[in-house]
């Protein structure tokens, strides 16, 4: 058998875990066909879908540790195929409750977005997450310039945050799920402090001449 490029080898495992990432829409789609959402489609959908988006993202963050704690240098490769799977989930989230919830009233969104805090906090961690999205081809990386892209890209930490406090203002009795996401939340970003202060802490000490 021909022996892939590693062009066609990554694009192989990329195709393979986009596949994998799909599997919670197709359950969706199916479950719907089926008639098997429950007594609530709507709720069902909002909730599968808010799940797939926030454990996505939370994979995302993911990434950068396990390449620098592991040296699986290799996941980098799949970093923004993760981020904008995490946005495709949150966008058709957010467009189950415009349409199904609110009727496509910008108006009434609008409104409960000002009224009701942990659609405040979902409705602000989809608009990080927007400018991210758009910036993720290697064109407006270039344009950007990496620093300045690195830096943009940062605030996917914010997008995290207010997920998961969006999770756990709307849920009334059991916390056990919001407190799981929280949990793993800040062990990601201890280990981005943990980092940060090791580069800081190891930054060369530029001599005064004299
Ligand atoms: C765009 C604005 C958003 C709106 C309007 C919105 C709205 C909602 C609503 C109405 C629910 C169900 C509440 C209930 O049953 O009482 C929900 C649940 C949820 N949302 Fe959002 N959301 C938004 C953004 C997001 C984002 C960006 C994420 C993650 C990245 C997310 C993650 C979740 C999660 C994890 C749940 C709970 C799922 C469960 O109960 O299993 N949401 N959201």
């Amino acid at each position: 058998m021909k022996k892939l490029s590693a062009k066609q080898q990554l694009r192989l495992e990329k195709s393979g875990l986009l596949l994998a990432l799909m599997l919670p829409l197709a359950r969706i789609i199916l479950d719907y066909f089926h008639d098997s959402l429950g007594a609530n489609p709507v709720e069902a959908m909002t909730h599968r879908t808010g799940d797939a988006a926030l454990q996505i993202l939370l994979l995302s963050l993911a990434v950068t540790p396990i390449h620098r704690y592991f040296r699986f240098r290799r996941a980098i490769l799949f970093r923004r195929l993760l981020g904008l799977t995490a946005f495709f989930y949150a966008l058709i989230h957010f467009s189950i409750y415009l349409v199904f919830d609110q009727e496509l009233s910008f108006g009434d969104t609008f409104a409960d977005v000002a009224k009701r805090p942990y659609i405040t906090m979902g409705f602000s961690s989809l608009v990080i997450m927007l400018p991210l999205a758009i910036t993720s081809t290697d064109k407006m990386i270039k344009r950007l310039g990496g620093p300045q892209w690195r830096r943009l890209h940062k605030a996917v930490y914010a997008a995290a945050v207010l997920a998961v406090i969006h999770y756990w203002w709307l849920v009334k009795a059991d916390l056990t799920a919001p407190t799981l996401y929280a949990v793993c939340l800040i062990v990601l970003l201890s280990t981005r402090f943990a980092w940060w202060a090791r580069q800081r802490n190891n930054k060369p000490v530029i001599k005064q001449p004299g």
